[in-house]
């Protein structure tokens, strides 16, 4: 029996898959179809004491028009999206008047409001918003400064104001985020990561504009381009701190939700994923998430949770190349890793106990870059535990 409940500083949630802030998450039936998509539980899009006045167009999608010189190997063909959307433009009034109370009536699902911004803001909106019966509240960062300490500011502020649990979401501006993550610890239940990446910037080429209304036409990155960022702050994040982190960026499967929880992550939130697909996908990736943990053998999402962290090197690095081996069994001669190798060093031989072709490493002249082991569909291709 596989257990995908998650229960975060006493919220339980049904499975670990949520809505994030976001069109998503734009009013009470947008949430009330999430729930009925099968999300675990619901974070609903950031209001602020002013209505948000959105810039149009608020939206592209980053397509990828070319396909990777490996042939078979699978793409997203959206590997990005840009917003410009702000907060809600629904006034905060309605949220705590009537949207927070429907989605509570009608899914019975734990409910968490997003507020901003400011100290005074998260202040007000924070006991508001507990009267309106949530059951946690995420304030959102969008600060792009260096020092910790105004967000300190926000979380502390609303820390004062409220009994409910509180999480930080943080936004992926710097290099270390540990400082961010360790001023707000002492006032957070959870900490969220991470908000979309920018400013960034999509001009049509066709017409030589940007895509985007917004200043500048900038727009904020999020979906598949930015997993690899999120994954890495929710691994810095997780071993900085002990309040449990909540991973988002780029979610679009199961196996992604698996990579943020193996990096720390106990649950996990999708905006962009659920803009392309739909409401349903909440469910496919919980449903996802629990057929890797049957599949691996595991009981738990705890039991998954953060074991990527131990192998993260603080050692010494190995600069020396580490030919990989290939396991004849699963290798189906596919040659993908053949054409992938940039330094010639895979040749395709007989097994000389099937005769069948398998890719071998020329081990002179492998660099040890580890390109074959990421690209091979059928993982033949590995390391020998060093
Ligand atoms: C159109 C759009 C609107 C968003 N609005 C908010 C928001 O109001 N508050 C917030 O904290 N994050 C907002 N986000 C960020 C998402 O909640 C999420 O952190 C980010 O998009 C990364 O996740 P994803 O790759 O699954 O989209 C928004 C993202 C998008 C794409």
């Amino acid at each position: 029996m596989v257990d995908i409940s998650v229960e975060i500083a006493g919220i339980k949630l049904r499975n670990p898959v949520l809505t994030a802030a976001g069109p998503p998450s734009r009013d009470a039936e947008a949430l009330i179809k999430a729930a009925e998509g099968g999300a675990g539980g619901l974070v609903a899009k950031t209001i602020s004491l002013k209505p948000a006045e959105v810039p149009r167009p608020c939206l592209s999608v980053v397509n990828r028009e070319y396909s990777v010189r490996i042939p078979g190997f699978k793409t997203y063909t959206t590997c990005g999206f840009l917003n410009v959307e702000l907060w809600s433009d629904i006034p905060y009034q309605r949220w705590v008047e009537r949207e927070y109370s429907l989605v509570k009536e009608k899914t019975g699902l734990p409910l968490i409001a997003s507020i901003g911004y400011t100290p005074e803001e998260v202040s007000k909106l924070g006991r508001l918003v507990e009267k309106a019966g949530v059951d946690g509240i995420e304030f959102s960062t969008h600060y792009i400064g260096f020092d910790p300490k105004p967000i300190r500011e926000v979380a502390k502020a609303l820390r004062e104001s409220v009994e409910i649990p509180i999480f930080a979401k943080l936004s992926p501006h710097l290099p270390d985020i540990t400082p961010f993550a360790k001023a707000v610890e002492p006032y957070v239940d959870g900490i969220v990561a991470i908000n979309t990446y920018g400013p960034t910037l999509h001009i049509d080429i066709e017409t030589g504009k940007p895509l985007l209304g917004g200043k500048n036409g900038y727009g904020w990155l999020s979906g598949p381009a930015l997993k690899p960022i999120a994954v890495r702050y929710v691994a810095d994040i997780a071993r900085a701190v002990k309040v449990p982190v909540i991973g988002v960026g780029g979610i679009m499967s199961g196996r992604d939700a698996v990579e943020h929880i193996m990096a720390g992550a106990s649950a996990v939130e999708i905006c962009t994923g659920a803009i392309l697909e739909g409401p349903g996908i909440y469910g496919r990736v919980a449903h996802e998430v629990e057929e890797f943990l049957k599949t691996h053998g595991y009981g738990s999402i705890e039991d998954i949770r953060g074991m990527a962290l131990k192998w993260l090197p603080e050692k010494p690095l190995r600069t020396t190349p580490l030919p990989p081996k290939v396991d004849p069994e699963k290798c189906t001669g596919c040659r993908i890793c053949e054409r992938a190798c940039i330094y010639e060093a895979i040749e395709m031989v007989k097994d000389p106990r099937t005769g069948k072709l398998i890719a071998k490493t020329i081990e002179e002249k492998c660099y040890g870059c580890g390109l074959c082991v990421s690209i091979c569909p059928t993982r033949a291709r590995y390391f020998e535990e060093e």
